[in-house]
């Protein structure tokens, strides 16, 4: 029977007039969700889609009041699932978890087992976190370029919104494989950041968003990685050599595509929408795998800050104002 313990956890509420308000307190294991597994969190991280749940965009969560965390890496403390014991590190993000279902800015997540991925051998829960969804996306987006034949010596690949999580980590996946990658900056100047963590190069976000209107424009990348949307997913298309590959997973800048047929009709180019959330459990085992070995970054520290359940407020603030960087780890352990 399980011994009724408290918890602290980030509590984002609704109030009049369609504000929100975010507070750390503590939980009972009662409050958390049914479910196979329960984990004691170690670390979790912050992702656009936390911030955006954290201030109350009903697009991710629906109801309040709610714990935002969509990764968790920690240890199970109990499970119903004959695959899962005690003292098993585990790792689990997407799915519903910090969406709908009590997430990750939290001591303890109660989740069905299919969510649930055994740690693999040679990582450890913070690098886990390190990587979170923001990393597995990376890491599904470097894949299906492969899948799409961008190899390293077709040319120099894209990469948008590379000061940010997933970007950040292709950009340092990629170059640790051997391609030659060209980041696209932030708001603020952040070359020497970029370039520590992988890329050849370093373009600006006005020269990354052609406003020509032209249906293409002269051929420079292999492929290209594009987190944003918008102007610069389209002009990273209509940039694409003949023969590549564009990945999509995000609009952390525009969900529109201002853009026509003619970059796939005339040039042949791939289009590749991701999405983390689903991917089937064998992918998910697999990238993990990937993360944890082959495509393992060197550069761990250069793009992580740690921080703690008490600092996360004021970190998700910079978030949503492009005032963050790279990846945050929220330890949860003491
Ligand atoms: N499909 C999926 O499965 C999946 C999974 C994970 C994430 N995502 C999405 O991927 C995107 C990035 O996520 P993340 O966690 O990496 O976020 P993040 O760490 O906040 O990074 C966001 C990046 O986008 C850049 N950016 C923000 N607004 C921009 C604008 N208006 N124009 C150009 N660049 C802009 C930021 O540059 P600054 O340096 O200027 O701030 C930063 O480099 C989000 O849209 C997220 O929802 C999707």
């Amino acid at each position: 029977m399980t011994v009724t313990k408290s918890f602290k956890a980030m509590v984002v509420e609704e109030k009049e007039n369609n504000q929100f308000t975010r507070k750390i307190t503590e939980k009972s294991l009662e409050d958390l969700p049914q479910g196979d597994v329960l984990v004691k969190v170690q670390y979790s991280s912050l992702n656009y889609k936390d911030a955006l749940s954290a201030i109350g965009n009903k697009g991710v969560t629906r109801n309040y009041p709610h714990t935002p965390g969509i990764d968790a890496a920690g240890v199970v403390e109990e499970s119903r699932d004959p695959n899962f014991k005690s003292g098993d590190e585990v790792i689990v993000t997407s799915y519903d978890l910090g969406m709908n279902t009590s997430g990750g800015f939290g001591q303890y997540i109660r989740v069905p087992a299919e969510w649930v991925v055994p740690m693999p051998d040679g990582i450890t829960a913070r690098e886990s976190m390190i990587y979170g969804t923001a990393g597995f996306t990376a890491a599904l987006s470097v894949y299906q370029l492969m899948e799409h034949f961008v190899s390293p010596e077709k040319g120099d690949v894209l990469v948008s919104g590379a000061t940010g999580g997933v970007g950040g980590i292709a950009v340092s996946i990629l170059s640790k494989i051997g391609y030659s990658v060209t980041a696209i900056n932030g708001l603020t100047d952040q070359s020497d950041y970029l370039k520590g963590i992988g890329a050849k190069s370093v373009i600006s976000i006005e020269d990354a968003a052609d406003k020509s209107g032209k249906p293409l424009l002269k051929a420079k990348w292999a492929g290209s990685i594009d987190t944003v949307g918008g102007d610069i997913l389209a002009t990273s298309i209509k940039s694409t050599a003949p023969g590549g590959a564009v990945t999509c997973c995000g609009n952390a800048a525009s969900p529109e595509l201002p853009i026509n047929v003619f970059p796939f009709i005339l040039r042949g180019i791939s289009l590749i929408g991701i999405d983390s959330q689903n991917c089937p459990m064998t992918v998910r085992k697999k990238m993990w795998e990937k993360l944890a070995h082959d495509w393992r970054i060197p550069q761990f520290e250069k793009l992580v800050s740690e921080i703690t359940i008490d600092q996360l407020d004021q970190r998700i603030d910079m978030m949503m104002q492009r005032k963050h960087r790279g990846r945050t780890v929220v330890r949860l352990i003491s």
